[in-house]
């Protein structure tokens, strides 16, 4: 992706080629924190000075002579002007600032397509949810932060194949089973979702009392891990009816999950036996760096550090294993990812994978990513997983209804619409009946959204409507409100598109906006290393602060001359363009009026 970033960084990188010597140098830049010391700032003079042992400012004027030079030599070659001024600062910072022409192409470098050096295919495996149960609040992190990846990564021009590998093949379907069996009716259609959690809650505490129905229960999970006919469909009905539920949610949530998207545990049901074998057949006990051992009846991975070392321990030191058959012969929740990692690197050839699940799982990938390694299986794919922090309530607990229980997604997405639907209303603007519900709509959705995706990802965060909702702060009503305000402007100018008008650059406020629209490509890049999503909202927060400043500032409606006009309701544009672009890479949607 093209950024004025790289370009300096380019820049910098010959110059110590030229001045010092140096091959491949890092630029270490970074943006300047205060504006008076320029847009940017190389802070790579102080460490060469110690690699080199030469007087740090020495280093930056040579340095700076370099990247002089190479700017005159860019601007004879006609490839256009970048850097304005470059000065020296402190023990040897360099601080860069940009040409006017350099900050219009930064802008312009937004809509180019010449987006990627090499497009990969990436699966996200994300939502996930355990079917059977009403989707809670928990599964909503995974839901809104792996949607915002799949954007961003089509964004950027990869090959991006969605996958739910939802919970469908656990021991609850065993509860389930038999309890809807001993009923004899051997149907859940008339059953709506609420009715089929309430079932599971009362197979649940039969099973506490009942040795017996906890015996038939068992029972159940293996007939159907056998494929037994008549088990096989009544789960099959429990699935289809929770799988009706969950893209309901979906839907309301505004997510790119689709039904074809789904590929559960229960597909890899087939595949478990193989896997096991041929991990045992290839990995004997003995073999480093690792093996595969049958342990009190279980079968075990193990895996080891080049000393010989186990590489995951218990509390108490001992090896760790993953396990990946337990000793009544059932496969687990490792086994089945083995079997799903497999599949995706070797079968789909996935270069890319990408698990979205809370932090608690951490330990579960990085035994899977090894393992997988060790088995050869991920050569040249790159692994990540992308935990995130719990969901807490006011009082700082894991968020749960009243009465204790899980709060559920359904119920939370309602609240915050009609939350939005009131304020909105409270306005009391001419709004019509449907622009009331699109709005609502849009902002109950897009605080929750905004609201996970704002916070440091591994952090837990408190849940509050009152904050998400908030008009003032950090918050989605306030970049939707932003955005509709802009569009009204040039709705009352009757004009939207500004094709060829230069962006201004005369006031302080219009340059600090046009230098923050240029920045857009690059705070994508950092975005991505890391899935800092909450560096696009900051990034989106502050071009909004910066527009409403300007706006303050610089008459735009009535602006004279009509040059002056144009060139800043292109930059109100040019803003709502980016606002748009940005808060739809985060899955939230824009309203036009507000
Ligand atoms: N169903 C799991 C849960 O709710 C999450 C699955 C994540 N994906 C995976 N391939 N393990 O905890």
């Amino acid at each position: 992706m093209l950024t004025l970033a790289a370009q300096l960084e380019e820049i910098i990188t010959q110059a110590m080629e030229r001045s010092l010597g140096l091959q491949g140098g890092e630029a270490l830049l970074t943006v300047t924190k205060d504006e008076k010391h320029g847009d940017y700032q190389c802070n790579a003079a102080m460490g060469l000075a110690k690699k080199l042992q030469q007087n740090p400012r020495q280093i930056a004027q040579k340095l700076q002579e370099a990247v002089l030079t190479l700017e005159r030599e860019r601007l004879e070659k006609g490839e256009g002007a970048l850097i304005a001024d470059c000065q020296i600062a402190g023990p040897g910072f360099i601080n860069l600032t940009l040409t006017p022409a350099a900050l219009r192409r930064g802008v312009e470098l937004i809509a180019s397509q010449q987006h990627l050096d090499r497009p990969q295919k990436v699966i996200v495996d994300y939502s996930c949810p355990n079917i059977a149960k009403q989707m809670h609040v928990g599964h909503l992190r995974s839901t809104i932060i792996g949607d915002a990846i799949c954007r961003l990564l089509g964004y950027l021009g990869h090959e991006v194949q969605r996958d739910n590998h939802v919970g469908d093949w656990g021991t609850q379907f065993g509860l389930l089973c038999a309890w809807i069996m001993d009923r004899g009716s051997g149907s859940v259609a008339d059953s709506d979702l609420s009715d089929l959690e309430a079932l599971y809650r009362q197979s649940q505490a039969l099973a506490q009392e009942d040795e017996r129905f906890r015996e038939r229960a068992r029972a159940r999970v293996v007939a159907l891990h056998q494929g037994d006919p008549a088990t096989l469909a009544v789960w099959r009905q429990i699935v289809d009816k929770s799988l009706d539920h969950i893209y309901q949610v979906y839907a309301q949530l505004g997510v790119l999950l689709t039904r074809e998207d789904v590929v559960g545990e229960s597909f890899y049901n087939p595949l478990l036996p193989q896997v096991v074998a041929d991990l045992e057949e290839r990995f004997p006990q003995g073999n480093r760096p690792m093996e595969v051992v049958e342990n009190q009846g279980a079968m075990c991975i193990f895996m080891y550090d080049p000393q010989g070392e186990p590489l995951f321990k218990t509390p108490e030191g001992g090896p760790l294993p993953f396990i990946i058959r337990k000793s009544d012969g059932a496969y687990l929740y490792a086994t089945t990812d083995l079997a799903c990692l497999r599949r995706r690197t070797q079968d789909l050839r996935a270069q890319w994978v990408i698990y979205t699940t809370d932090a608690r799982q951490s330990l579960h990938f990085r035994m899977l990513f090894t393992s997988a390694a060790m088995a050869g299986w991920t050569e040249g794919v790159k692994l990540e997983h992308v935990p995130f922090g719990s969901v807490l309530g006011e009082d700082n607990k894991p968020l749960k209804t009243r009465s204790g229980e899980n709060v559920h997604l359904a119920d939370l997405l309602a609240e915050a619409i009609k939350l939005a639907r009131q304020n909105v209303q409270v306005e009391g603007r001419d709004f019509s009946a449907e622009e009331i519900e699109a709005i609502a709509q849009a902002v109950g959705i897009g605080a929750i959204k905004y609201a996970d995706l704002s916070q440091n990802r591994l952090s837990d965060y408190v849940f509050s409507f009152e904050k998400m909702l908030a008009m003032e702060g950090n918050t989605a009503p306030y970049l939707l409100y932003a955005y509709a305000r802009i569009r009204s402007i040039l709705r009352k100018a009757g004009q939207e598109e500004f094709t060829g008008v230069e962006l201004p650059l005369d006031d302080p406020a219009e340059r600090r906006l046009v230098l923050q629209l240029a920045r857009f490509n690059e705070t994508l890049l950092q975005v991505v290393d890391g899935w800092r999503l909450n560096l696009l909202c900051d990034y989106l927060y502050r071009l909004s602060g910066l527009f409403m400043k300007f706006y303050e500032n610089c008459t735009v409606l009535n602006a004279q001359p009509e040059q002056v006009r144009r060139a800043r309701l292109a930059l109100c544009a040019q803003t709502a363009r980016v606002l748009k672009l940005g808060l739809g890479l985060l899955g939230i949607k824009t309203v036009e009026r507000m």
